[in-house]
């Protein structure tokens, strides 16, 4: 993988390179709690930058890295805690942030802010969220939990719904999905979280059938993928809106119902009230698997980028040093 920075899934459109990920996300996690794997990244600092809140994302990769053999420094609450209160621009950070670590985890909430950080930084800059833009490693982890849940990434046939005007893991999503020429893309959303024009382009153009609904129980005999968002209250300007539209849609017994016996249940996380409780017990519900997926695919990633493996490589003596 020939990749410094990690900013949008549109540099990993390729079966290979996402199939490698997960081979070594899947060796990683039988590996896991290995002491072998301490040597991998030993000696290297993450530094995770996050300006909006995140647990998933922040814990999952910081536990990647110290399973790797590396450390961790950290701010979660960035727009408080960093000189960013004392009028400091996000380049400026970013700049002396990447003087000190090996890698910078950056979460922002402006679209676009991963890209500018990378400008300026000397180390790989990993997305973790800009705004409503893209969330690469949460649809690494997605895709790989399809694959291990299905069995295969041949004959997708999801749903996906919710929020998706304002939810970035969908939008990197839709980008991967459409590298696997078979599948199919139900979009279910109220009226005015609609998918947006330029993601439908997208798919139009790499021949990927979708179609656009807001009855969910249309769609669920067909599927094999139930993907469900969080409406994002945050991005609303209109909380009167947010308020009318925000118990769109939830999973609960009637609907698991409808649902084909070998399909899976999946979430980003965190829920509100998408999905009741009860759901959590039945088997097609892989939420809390996709979320451990998160570390594993975080761990190859970070091995992908920093892994060096002359490092460990004892030196060979010289002549003139077996003389001395
Ligand atoms: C998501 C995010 O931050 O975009 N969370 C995550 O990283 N798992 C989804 C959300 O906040 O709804």
């Amino acid at each position: 993988m020939n990749i410094k920075h990690v900013i949008s899934v549109e540099q990993f459109l390729d079966k290979t390179i996402l199939a490698d990920l997960f081979d070594t996300a899947s060796f990683l996690e039988q590996k896991d709690s290995h002491n072998s794997l301490k040597r991998i990244l030993s000696g290297k600092l993450l530094a995770s930058l996050f300006y909006e809140p995140s647990t998933r994302t922040r814990f999952s990769f910081e536990a990647a890295m110290q399973k790797l053999g590396g450390s961790t420094i950290s701010t979660e609450n960035a727009t408080q805690f960093s000189s960013v209160t004392k009028g400091e621009s996000i380049q400026d950070t970013i700049r002396i942030i990447s003087q000190y670590a090996d890698v910078i985890v950056l979460r922002h909430y402006e679209e676009g802010s991963a890209l500018k950080a990378a400008e300026v930084s000397s180390v790989p800059i990993i997305n973790a969220g800009d705004g409503i833009g893209e969330h690469p490693t949460q649809a690494f982890l997605d895709l790989f939990t399809i694959q291990k849940e299905l069995g295969s990434l041949k004959d997708i046939r999801i749903a996906l719904v919710g929020d998706l005007l304002y939810g970035r893991t969908i939008h990197s999503l839709i980008k991967l999905l459409s590298i696997y020429p078979q599948t199919q893309i139900s979009f279910v959303a109220p009226e005015q979280l609609k998918i947006p024009e330029k993601y439908k382009k997208f798919l139009e153009q790499k021949n990927i059938s979708f179609e656009e609904t807001n009855n969910l129980e249309t769609v669920l005999e067909n599927i094999n993928v139930l993907y469900v968002t969080r409406i994002q209250k945050e991005r609303f300007a209109d909380i009167e809106l947010y308020n009318s539209i925000k118990n769109s849609f939830e999973i609960n017994l009637p609907i698991l119902d409808k649902l084909s016996d070998n399909a899976v249940i999946m979430h980003p996380l965190p829920r509100v009230k998408e999905i009741a409780p009860e759901i959590d017990l039945d088997r097609r519900a892989a939420y809390f698997r996709q979320a451990r997926n998160g570390l594993y695919i975080r761990m190859a990633l970070l091995q992908k980028l920093l892994y060096e493996p002359t490092r460990f490589v004892p030196q060979q003596k010289t002549p003139e040093m077996e003389m001395e």
